[in-house]
């Protein structure tokens, strides 16, 4: 997969560099390129915003700077077999991001992410350019790099080879559309306080059964609108509080 950002802070994408997504990239599993919008200037000030038509406080990024980079970033071209990136535009007035629409993104062979600030990018911009628009939830960052980081590494660890174990991100937490339970490692009696017996008896159908259960009443009792969307059982109903 290639995924090309672009931004006016090329400098906030230096995480990219580190662990799980700095690994996938040394073995050449994702290519990730990161572009400075104000290259694409022909001022001495290299100039990406101006005042809004119809005024209102900040400022709005110009629309020829952003014709400009991305147009050069789809002449360089992308993977084999692949025309143009389908382009994800971090925004607060987007729709929200899920594990569903992560996975879709990581199915593409070629991303493109433009990071907006101030109050946005002309609207036109994003009329000729956007394929999906959107946002990390209800609050408001500054600009859109940080969310186009949660993007790569929400997308990056779904991509075969780069999570070491395949079972791990099948189990993740909105995955399988339950928050994950607690886990445990070694010591078994830590501080005065012991693992669940159930996980140390080598039963692997109650364990199976347990983690089912943890998983329930957390979502539950953290985020009870998505036990909505699930089918759940009776056995599922019986380790719910009453009115689920
Ligand atoms: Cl994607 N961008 C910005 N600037 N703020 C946000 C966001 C995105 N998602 C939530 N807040």
């Amino acid at each position: 997969m290639q995924i090309d950002i672009v931004t006016i802070f090329p400098e906030y994408f230096t995480p990219l560099d580190v662990s799980l997504l700095g690994k996938a990239r040394e073995r050449g599993l994702v290519d990730i390129r990161v572009h400075n919008l104000r290259v694409q200037t022909a001022d001495v000030h290299h100039t990406v915003d101006d005042a809004p038509f119809g005024g209102g406080p900040g400022m709005v990024m110009k629309p020829e700077p952003w014709y400009a980079a991305l147009q050069a970033v789809v002449d360089a071209g992308g993977p084999p077999d692949a025309a143009r990136p389908r382009v994800v535009v971090p925004t607060p007035s987007g729709r929200p991001l899920t594990q569903a629409l992560v996975a879709s993104l990581a199915a593409e062979p070629w991303l493109a992410i433009p990071c907006g600030r101030y109050e946005g990018i002309d609207r036109r911009v994003l009329d000729a350019w956007a394929d999906d628009e959107v946002s990390l939830g209800d609050y408001v960052l500054a600009g859109g790099e940080v969310a186009a980081l949660v993007i790569v590494e929400a997308v990056t660890r779904l991509m075969p080879g780069v999570v070491g174990n395949a079972e791990s991100v099948a189990d993740d937490s909105h995955t399988t559309g339950l928050l994950e339970g607690p886990v445990y490692t070694r010591p078994a009696s830590w501080d005065g306080r012991d693992v669940p017996a159930v996980l140390l008896s080598g039963d692997h159908a109650a364990i199976a059964r347990w983690r089912r259960d943890e998983a329930l009443r957390r979502t539950a009792a953290m985020r009870p609108e998505l036990l909505d969307r699930l089918d759940l059982t009776a056995r599922d109903r019986e380790v719910l509080p009453d009115g689920f």
